[in-house]
């Protein structure tokens, strides 16, 4: 796979670098703010290098899920704002993706500046399952750029045509950032130093099943907090009152416990609430014991302090997804006491995707006592689970 460096050996000075950036960032639902600018910050080794080298610099990127068609609340007009102050310097906002707009936006780009390109998303082609669509899309894409730099990390594994079929189409070298991602990722999947402890949280089962399927053999405890814990405590024969529960996926659950003894590790308490609130009456129960009439927002103290024990023996840690409705400050101590024992073991430690390394950053955790913070949520579970990465693939070719 060939690199930035390689590309910025061969000069770059007055050629349109067509960048594929992952900026799709968290707004406030009421303001439209952005909440967490981590995946703006991710790519600024990579932007910052081709400036300084003179490059015209077209970044491109999705926000959210719009559905094929232009939608005001998934503009990336307020990120053009964010990457301008913290590159220093204005960045152009063309306000279509493969149009007018974007056309003359980039014929006026001087060298060493930068555009940025309205939603991808806004075009049915970016995300369709036909590839003639998707390619007449890529085709006025790639027609922006002279070369092509993948560093979406967060979009490798969408066989989307920014993703997938630009780089068929253009020379093409991975960005700063994705080179880090999956040099640390491979790390996982090569030989872990052992104990290798991970850490799921998140709300669905099925979301994780294949990546708990795939890491079952190879992880010495897996640790299993957040809303989809309730389906595997159903499956230990507890009751789990109106907590989440997937029911067509208990049966899979147990078979899972049953094929790795005492690998997973379950909560013992949680914290039981009377509502989906931030001011819900609640109290912390245990596993067994969660009442008819309640539903388990967060793990509890005592299966923190078990979690932190697991964690404290590990040299290699993996964690995805919160361990409770951190965004509520009643129902955040679990995931901000396995991210505090996951920064104090003498570990090293990937946290992986959106909402976790939102996560960190909201609760005011130091990044830089983790090992890596992964840009990808779904992309470094399916990397994890060994599957082949449209995104990734397009670049080894
Ligand atoms: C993410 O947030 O996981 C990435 O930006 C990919 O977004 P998607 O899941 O909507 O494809
Ligand atoms: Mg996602």
């Amino acid at each position: 796979m060939r690199n930035l460096d390689d590309l910025l050996a061969e000069g770059v000075s007055g050629r349109r670098v067509l960048v594929r950036a992952d900026l799709n960032v968290p707004l406030d639902k009421q303001t439209g703010e952005i909440t967490d600018d981590g995946r703006i910050r991710a790519v600024l080794p990579t932007l910052s290098a081709l400036v300084q080298a003179g490059a015209k610099v077209v970044v491109c990127s999705h926000l959210g899920r719009p559905k094929g068609a232009p939608d005001p609340q998934f503009s990336l007009r307020p990120v053009a704002g964010r990457l301008g102050e913290l590159l220093g310097a204005p960045v152009h906002f063309a306000e279509d993706t493969v149009g007018d707009s974007a056309r003359s936006t980039v014929a006026e780009l001087a060298d060493g500046q930068v555009a940025l390109l309205e939603n991808l998303r806004f075009n049915k082609g970016e995300t369709s399952k036909d590839d003639a669509e998707r390619g007449a899309f890529a085709d006025q894409l790639a027609a922006l750029g002279d070369v092509y730099v993948d560093d979406a990390f967060g979009a490798v594994h969408r066989k989307h045509a920014s993703v997938h079929d630009v780089p068929a189409r253009l020379p093409h070298v991975a960005g700063r950032l994705v080179l880090r991602e999956v040099e640390v990722l491979s790390r996982l999947t090569g030989d872990p130093e052992r104990p290798y402890v991970v850490v799921l949280g998140g709300s669905k089962v099925s979301d994780k099943l294949a990546v708990i399927e795939a890491l079952l053999p190879t992880v010495d405890r897996l640790l299993i907090g957040g809303g989809m814990c309730f389906t595997f405590l159903k499956a230990q024969g507890h009751e789990v009152g109106t907590s989440l529960l997937e029911a067509e996926m208990v049966d899979t659950c147990r078979n899972l416990m049953e094929r790795a003894p005492g690998k997973i590790m379950l909560p013992v308490d949680v914290v039981a609430a009377d509502a989906f609130a931030p001011d819900a009456a609640h109290d912390t129960v245990p596993a067994d014991g969660i009442p008819s009439h309640r539903l388990g927002l967060d793990i509890g103290p005592e299966t923190v302090a078990g979690f932190a024990a697991a964690l404290s023996q590990a040299k290699t840690i993996f964690w995805n997804g919160p361990m409770g409705v951190f965004e509520m400050a009643a129902f955040a101590n679990g995931t901000r006491g396995v991210a505090e024992a996951i920064t104090k073991a003498d570990a090293f430690s990937v946290v992986g995707g959106g909402d976790s390394a939102a996560a960190v950053r909201a609760l005011g955790l130091d990044e830089s006592s983790f090992g890596h913070i992964s840009t990808g949520g779904g992309a470094s579970l399916e990397y994890l689970e060994g599957k082949t990465l449209p995104g990734i693939a397009a670049l080894e070719n």
